[in-house]
């Protein structure tokens, strides 16, 4: 039994090894592109600092090289019985790696064009969406189960189960979509991307470490086989990216990191747990809603305001006049405020200041002015607690909603 266990794992042990020596590698080659970046003109202003200097944008895509370089090598390491063997090659399987590594691959790039050529929103919808393309013909072709088993409260209505047909592909692409805005639109604040982007790596490789003893452990195993290098390179860019920053991660990153969370879900086939990781993304994305679809005015940038004098950041605001908002911009208006969730003045002649929507907002409205590294801190904390939440929900809450 021992012996089947550790033929199972070994090449989650090259994994690991693998992943350490491209975390040193990455630490050690980040600075060295700085200059470089600065050269091509690659830079941004780190606007919540006195001095706002210039700081290297884009630094993920020197991560993601390393991620998939640390993943090319790592291609032959679970096929190598196969390979000696030289018999009843899992091809399936093999072609899942590729077709995870192309679209990964192709988010790396797209998103360095978002870096390079400032894309509009419409691009930033539409890209992932083609990127998951080769993911969802793969999926198609070795899996295609579109069925979702229904809560055990709805099943009167529904049954046991419900195939979704073309719905789930949509869903699945979708979820591509979701994923690589969802972590670029929280942020603002030094360390945040990736601090967000490895709370949601570590919640990932926990449950596929759990669910590695269960019946569906190939699926697990490959997104380990993505989660820990993925992990590696990113920690070195966390070290820089820190409080003050060095370097910016920028889109390319954001939408590296979105990319692979959505690969690892689809093809290790946990594409809505994996949505309970996203918690903090999804209330930034919901309370962002009037200023994403334009019902109120929405600036370009919608980070914190940072205070010279006291050197803590403070909600920064939206002003528009009341009398231009149209019916469904008032509704969701109304709904924010009735439940306190907006700072909200109101001038005599109907002109309204209101804080940007944003999760990192709301909590400075919350908490009150708060220095960088400490509103990182806080916002981390939070990413962490709804990961408990998220593991209180599939765990023991899914049994009264499952028989499992
Ligand atoms: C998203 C947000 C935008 C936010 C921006 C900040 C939406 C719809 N868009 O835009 O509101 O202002 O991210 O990342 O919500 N920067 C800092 N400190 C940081 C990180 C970034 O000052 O810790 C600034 C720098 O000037 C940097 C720029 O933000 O150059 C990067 O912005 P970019 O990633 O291009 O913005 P978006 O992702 O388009
Ligand atoms: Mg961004």
């Amino acid at each position: 039994d021992r012996e089947v266990l550790s033929k199972m794992n070994y090449p989650i042990y090259a994994n690991v090894l693998m992943s350490v020596v491209s975390y040193f590698l990455t630490v050690r080659l980040i600075p060295k592109f700085r200059d470089m970046f600065i050269k091509g003109n690659l830079y941004g202003i780190d606007m919540n600092k006195k001095d706002g200097g210039k700081v290297p944008e884009a630094l993920g895509v020197v991560t993601g090289c390393v991620f998939l370089i640390t993943m090319f090598l790592f291609i032959p390491v679970p096929f190598t019985d196969y390979i000696f063997k030289n018999a009843d090659f899992p091809h399936n399987e093999f072609v899942e790696m590729l077709a995870a590594l192309l679209s990964i691959c192709c988010m790396l790039l797209l998103g360095f064009a978002d870096d390079v050529l400032d894309l509009r929103w419409r691009h930033k919808l539409l890209l992932p969406t083609i990127a998951s393309l080769p993911l969802l013909m793969v999926y198609y072709v070795n899996f295609n189960s579109t069925l979702i088993i229904v809560p055990k409260p709805l099943r009167p209505w529904f049954g046991l189960s419900v195939d979704l047909w073309l719905l789930y592909y949509v869903y699945m692409g979708m979820l591509a979509v979701f994923c690589t805005n969802a972590i670029n639109i929280l942020a603002g604040v030094n360390g945040l991307e990736v601090g967000q982007s490895l709370v949601i790596a570590a919640s990932i490789s926990i449950f596929n470490l759990v669910e590695l003893s269960g019946n569906v452990w190939k699926a697990h195993q490959f997104s380990l086989y993505f989660m820990l290098p993925y992990m590696a390179t990113s920690l070195a860019l966390f070290k820089h990216n820190w409080y003050p920053s060095q370097v910016f991660v920028g889109d390319t990153f954001c939408y590296l990191s979105g990319m692979t969370f959505a690969v690892v879900g689809i093809l290790g086939h946990f594409s809505k747990t994996i949505l309970l990781f996203f918690i903090p993304q999804i209330i930034n994305f919901l309370y962002s809603i009037p200023q994403l679809f334009h019902l109120v005015p929405c600036p370009r940038h919608r980070l914190p305001r940072y205070n010279k004098e006291t050197d803590k950041l403070d909600i920064s605001v939206t002003v528009f006049k009341k009398s231009e908002l149209n019916v469904l911009a008032k509704l969701c208006l109304w709904v924010f405020r009735t439940l306190k969730i907006v700072s909200w003045k109101e001038d005599k002649t109907g002109l309204v200041t209101c804080n940007n929507l944003t999760l990192i907002n709301f909590i400075l409205y919350m908490i009150g002015p708060t220095s960088e590294p400490s509103l990182t801190i806080i916002l981390i904390l939070i990413q962490i607690m709804s990961s408990v939440l998220a593991f209180m929900i599939r765990y023991p809450l899914a049994s009264v909603f499952y028989d499992i």
